[in-house]
């Protein structure tokens, strides 16, 4: 069977990665969190004070760039982690201080440029699933597989401090849920590569769904495309 390239864009916090990841394994593609990257980069510009409030200081990052390196490596349980020069910061690119900052890294046109060719230098040999805001429309225009995926902000939030509250990591909902509606807004409006549906992306609304059932959608999705080719 040929290999395709699976893209799967939308909002913050509707699952995304756990979806891409589940069918990453399940059809044994590689799995790239391009959320991530942007995380990394995030917390790399938060160790070396680039941030003074919410503004960052976009002259020393751009300086930096070429030496910023994101990759990621299986764990023991076969679960990608984001590796910063060669650092395992899996846990640490998920906390409050680099999601509520990351939108602003997100909108840096030299850091887009960097990382976009990355993640197309990644999925050269396809067989790859890549989430994110832009993979659809800019990383991977021609994927033949895209999915665009959205539910709604208070059902996005309830997921993400559930998230946190698992991994001990507190927060408030009401600032999870400012955090998710100002990442939305930031990420739609930015000029650089705007958060949209491609226009060819099959729409996802999974506020009402089981794991079990969008994964079962994903499935029927990935089996008729990959027969049609
Ligand atoms: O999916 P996430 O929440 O981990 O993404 C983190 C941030 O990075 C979010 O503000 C949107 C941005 N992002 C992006 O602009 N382009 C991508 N391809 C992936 C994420």
């Amino acid at each position: 069977m040929k290999r395709i390239i699976i893209a799967i864009d939308g909002f913050s916090s509707c699952g995304k990665s756990t979806m891409a990841k589940d069918l990453a394994r399940e059809i044994g593609y590689i799995y790239i969190d391009s959320g991530a990257m942007y995380r990394a980069v995030t917390l790399y510009s938060l160790r070396h004070h680039y941030f003074n409030g919410n503004e960052i200081d976009a002259d020393k990052l751009q300086q930096d760039m070429p030496a910023i390196q994101i990759s990621f490596k299986l764990n023991a349980q076969q679960r990608p982690e984001t590796y910063l020069n060669s650092e395992n910061v899996e846990n640490e690119i998920r906390g409050m201080e680099v999601s509520s900052r990351v939108s602003l890294i997100a909108a840096l046109p030299f850091v887009r440029e960097a990382l976009v060719r990355l993640q197309q230098e990644m999925g050269k040999e396809k067989g790859i699933v890549m989430d994110g805001r832009d993979i659809g429309t800019t990383v991977f225009p021609d994927a033949e597989m895209k999915v665009f995926v959205t539910a709604s902000a208070e059902i996005r939030a309830q997921r993400r401090f559930d998230e946190l509250k698992a991994k001990g990591q507190p927060a408030s909902f009401e600032e999870i849920l400012q955090n998710v509606k100002e990442r939305d807004y930031i990420d739609q409006n930015r000029e650089v590569s705007p958060l949209r549906k491609a226009d060819d992306a099959l729409l996802l609304d999974n506020s009402n769904l089981t794991i079990a059932e969008q994964k079962e959608w994903l499935m029927t999705q990935f089996k008729r495309i990959t027969e049609e080719k």
